[in-house]
């Protein structure tokens, strides 16, 4: 089979040009790039890399009391998260003094923080920093400081710094968009009140919460842009913004039970931005029979005990269509095995050229959004045309943990008669066999592309897998 109608299998029946049926999605992250451009960085390949880079974006300034080669490395890789007084998004520490590297490490006491950090920079399942590839420069300089235990430097006035860039943080949020939001999702307490949700002092170390609504949207709204709301900064690591048409409450909070229907909309990490449509493109964002799922990952490491959030996502939309509509087509496979204990098991799906020749238009793409579950260890998309592949997304260290969508800026254009493959590579520790499902012990191999023209597809093409 060429074409899975695995949208349309949920949604009921596929009437042709089915505009309010199907998957779409939106991006609205950056991955964080370390500025360097390396080439490993994902959305490099001939998207051209354009991964917006935050780093350095770190408020209020740089480090202290740090040798001034490692304040550079760290004010450019660390300080985005790991930012004074306790840490942002999660990162359960500042690293911006020396003495913040001396103490004993919050998660493993045994080690000072600068150990644990010479193991982190080179883990291969939760590589520090998040999202990010630092350059081996910067990790020679960090590893070179570690081995000889840390120094204090002596200049506490390195030139330069970062004081006054705060690239990374400005122009983010609704009142930096050029638009008055209409719509938000946003965490709350779940019990029908306005009230936001409490983030449990205990128990919430990793913490997935997921926040349910029933579509505010009509089938003729588009959205325009949208901006992250990051409410609780200290506990908030990141979240993604799902639609799915199998009902949800609507203003129900509680764990998360995925539906297999459900395809990416927006998400937010740290250096996320807004995403603002280019003037002739609109999203779809489906019809009144539509449910939303806000799925919010919170590390409340520190135990604060007044963390509340009303995180989420706020859209501007508009009633007139735009020229060019964008949604989701959704690639990857559903034939996944990863037999018990075995390590760099490869699932593949393929795009092929025998369905993109029918495209009556190039495709742009805008974003992409790899999805797998907790096995998943790396993702590629890799476009072929002509006999030479080019690089659409690769993910070289994936954790579900830090699921981040790839910007292609300019936008990535799939021509008739390209070959798309995935490739979603899987460690098994565990003692059962692993396949495909919407559970979470199940996995998955799904890139969501957020591409337009959508409805050039209808909505039982907006698959496109074959093994
Ligand atoms: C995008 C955000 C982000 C960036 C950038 C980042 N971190 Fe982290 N860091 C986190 C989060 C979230 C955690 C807690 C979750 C975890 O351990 O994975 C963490 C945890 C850590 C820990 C473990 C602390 C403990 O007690 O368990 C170390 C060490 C660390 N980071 C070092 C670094 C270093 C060094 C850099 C820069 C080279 C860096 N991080 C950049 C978000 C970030």
């Amino acid at each position: 089979m060429w074409f899975v109608a695995w949208v349309a299998a949920c949604g009921g029946d596929s009437s042709g040009i089915a505009e309010t049926t199907s998957a779409e999605g939106t991006c609205g992250l950056a991955g964080c790039d370390d500025g360097t451009g390396s080439g490993t960085t994902a959305a490099s390949g001939s998207s051209g890399g354009g991964v917006d880079s935050s780093g350095g974006g770190t408020t209020g300034g740089g480090t202290t009391g740090l040798p001034c080669d490692v304040a550079d490395v760290v004010e450019r890789n660390c300080l985005l998260c790991h930012a004074p007084p306790d840490g942002l998004y999660g990162a359960p520490m500042s690293l911006a003094s020396i003495d913040d590297w001396q103490v004993p490490a919050v998660t493993m006491p045994t080690m000072a923080v600068y150990q644990l950090a010479d193991m982190r920079i080179e883990d291969p399942v939760a590589p520090m920093p998040e999202n990010m590839v630092m350059s081996d420069a910067d990790k020679a300089v960090l590893h070179a400081w570690f081995d000889a235990g840390a120094p204090a430097g002596n200049a506490d006035d390195c030139g330069g710094g970062t004081t006054g860039d705060t690239e990374g943080d400005t122009g983010v949020g609704p009142d930096a968009l050029p638009c008055e939001p209409s719509h938000t999702f946003v965490a709350a307490a779940g019990d029908g009140s306005d009230e936001p949700f409490h983030v449990p002092e205990s128990g919430a170390d990793n913490l997935y919460m997921c926040f349910t609504f029933a579509s505010p949207f009509n089938g003729t709204l588009q959205g325009t842009a949208w901006a992250p709301i990051t409410d609780d900064e200290r506990v908030l690591h990141h979240w993604i913004l799902f639609r799915t048409q199998q009902p949800q409450v609507d203003g129900g909070a509680g764990p998360c039970d995925m539906p297999s229907d459900a395809v990416f909309v927006s998400g937010w990490a740290p250096g996320g931005q807004n995403f603002v449509m280019p003037d002739d493109v609109g999203l779809e964002l489906g019809g009144p029979d539509d449910y939303f799922i806000l799925q919010v990952h919170y590390h409340n490491t520190d135990h604060h005990a007044d963390a509340f959030d009303k995180s989420g996502v706020a859209f501007c939309t508009t009633d007139t269509p735009r020229e060019h509509t964008a949604g989701v087509l959704t690639l990857g496979t559903t034939t996944i095995d990863v037999p018990a204990g075995a390590t760099g098991v490869d699932a593949v799906g393929h795009c092929p050229s025998a369905i993109t020749n029918f495209l009556p238009v190039d495709l742009n793409v805008m974003a992409s959004f790899p999805h797998m579950h907790g096995l998943g260890r790396k993702f590629n998309t890799t476009v072929t045309r002509d006999g030479q592949d080019m690089t659409l997304v690769d993910v070289p260290a994936f954790s579900f943990d830090n699921q981040i969508s790839y910007p292609h800026e300019p936008p990535f254009v799939i021509k008739a008669g390209d070959s798309l493959t995935t490739t979603c590579t899987y460690d098994n520790p565990g003692g059962s066999d692993v396949h495909f499902g919407e559970r979470t012990e199940d996995e998955m191999c799904f890139n969501f592309a957020l591409l337009y023209p959508i409805d050039i597809l209808p909505s039982q093409y907006r698959i496109c897998m074959t093994d």
